[in-house]
């Protein structure tokens, strides 16, 4: 009886070589990019101690209360965002040591348990950058600007930079009391997930979707007059500074972002074109997390892209993805004394970078051809008894059929350029 098949768990995704090879070009695009722009790459486990992200994120965030795949008694979690793990391992070894703003980026996979739709997965591939060490408004300008400069790269026009701050927990300590306080006057009208919100997490609630909340909140207390003038000075000058260089953006006092460890600038890069998961970069500053996480006191700033939307938003806008280079050689064979010579003749050719292949599978001779034709194969050679016999085989160039003889003692050092002039 025919085993049954065991299929991919819910939310994740089997990259199939067309689009390994999309992400692979996106891949080395970004490395040039970061390299530019000088950030270093940096790689860390799948993952890591639970109580790194309870402590980094927050408790009361859902991707620490409902989306953490955690195992052996919860000591350990797949990385659900790459920020925590980023700051313990700049710790961890001493990366401040290093001259200069430390700057890296990344590109992994993440792990969040949500319920899978549209551009949201359990399992998915973020890239991101992290500036470790200034508190300067420069450097936010830099990663707002960097994170559209990317997207602007990969072909993609229609995107709004959502900007906001949202100060420190000191700062938003009065805010939120007043907020609770707004909220306990609507109780009626707030949906179960912002109810449940309102004692745990209630900034939370700013970045609602339900309309009749979004409503409701237009009368609300705003955070941005609860912050002291320093913060809010840092933003101007962060606003400024991005109208001055051209980058469009829209200031959204509502957007909170979805950790505990931002503190002042945020920003959320979002497209109509993605649907309900709308949000394809997102990033901020979060100025108390190292000093939170064991380190000391030191500002940062960051952001990550998911490239799944990312590729979602590249297809749409039609890029021009770089087509995989075809086989040059694709040498036929007869029996096994044809396929030998023609393995011989691959190994060869390959050791001169040629890209080359033959049949393994005992194909008949017109399969082997169709196969050629198949993938598109820019020469193919026929190797059988007749050629054995004669010492001379027939180089065919696809494109027009032309065949042009040659020795099968020259086959280790086909000269093929000349085969494409003829
Ligand atoms: P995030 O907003 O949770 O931020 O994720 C950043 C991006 O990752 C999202 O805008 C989206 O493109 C992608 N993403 C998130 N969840 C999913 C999912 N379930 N399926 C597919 N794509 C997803 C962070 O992770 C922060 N660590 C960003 C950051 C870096 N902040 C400071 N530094």
């Amino acid at each position: 009886m025919k085993k049954e098949l065991i299929r991919k768990p819910t939310g994740t995704l089997d990259i199939l070589p067309e689009d390994s090879f999309k992400r692979r070009h996106i891949e080395l695009e970004l490395c040039q990019i970061f390299s530019i722009y000088n950030y270093k790459e940096i790689r860390t486990p799948a993952f890591e101690k639970t109580e790194l992200f309870k402590r980094g994120i927050g408790d009361y965030t859902d991707v620490v209360s409902k989306e953490m795949y955690s195992f052996h008694n919860n000591e350990f979690t797949l990385k659900p965002e790459m920020t925590a793990p980023v700051i313990r391992a700049y710790i961890e070894n001493n990366l401040d040591n290093l001259p200069g703003l430390v700057k890296l980026f990344y590109i992994s996979n993440m792990y969040r348990h949500e319920r899978p739709q549209a551009g949201r997965y359990r399992e998915f591939c973020q890239f991101g950058a992290e500036a470790i060490g200034s508190d300067s408004y420069l450097i936010d300008v830099e990663m707002i600007s960097l994170s559209t400069k990317i997207l602007e790269n990969f072909g993609i026009k229609n995107f709004i930079t959502k900007i906001n701050t949202i100060g420190t927990p000191i700062e938003r300590k009065d805010f939120l009391k007043d907020l609770k306080k707004f909220l306990e006057e609507h109780i009626d009208s707030l949906t179960e997930t912002s109810k449940n919100r309102l004692e745990k997490n209630p900034l939370r609630i700013l970045d609602t979707k339900d309309k009749k909340e979004i409503e409701i909140l237009k009368s609300a207390p705003r955070l941005y007059d609860y912050l002291k003038y320093e913060t809010k000075k840092h933003f101007e000058a962060v606003l400024n500074l991005l109208q001055r260089i051209n980058v469009k953006f829209e200031i959204d006092y509502n957007l909170v972002r979805g950790f505990d460890y931002y503190t002042s600038t945020t920003f959320e890069i979002i497209s109509d074109e993605l649907g309900s998961q709308n949000a394809v970069i997102g990033g901020g500053r979060y100025d108390n997390l190292i000093e939170e996480l064991g380190g000391k006191p030191t500002p940062a700033i960051g952001f990550a892209c998911g490239i799944e939307r990312l590729l979602y938003l590249m297809e749409r806008n039609n890029y021009k993805f770089p087509s995989e280079e075809p086989l040059t050689l694709y040498i036929v064979t007869f029996d096994d004394e044809t396929r030998e010579l023609a393995i011989k003749t691959l190994i060869k050719l390959r050791e001169n970078n040629i890209k080359c292949d033959t049949d393994y599978q005992n194909k008949s001779v017109k399969a082997q051809m169709k196969e050629a034709n198949k993938i598109n194969s820019e020469f193919t050679i026929v190797l059988g008894d007749k050629e054995l016999q004669s010492g001379k085989a027939f180089i065919k160039r696809m494109k027009d059929g032309k065949e042009f003889e040659i020795n099968l003692s020259e086959l280790e050092k086909i000269n093929f350029s000349k085969y494409r002039e003829l």
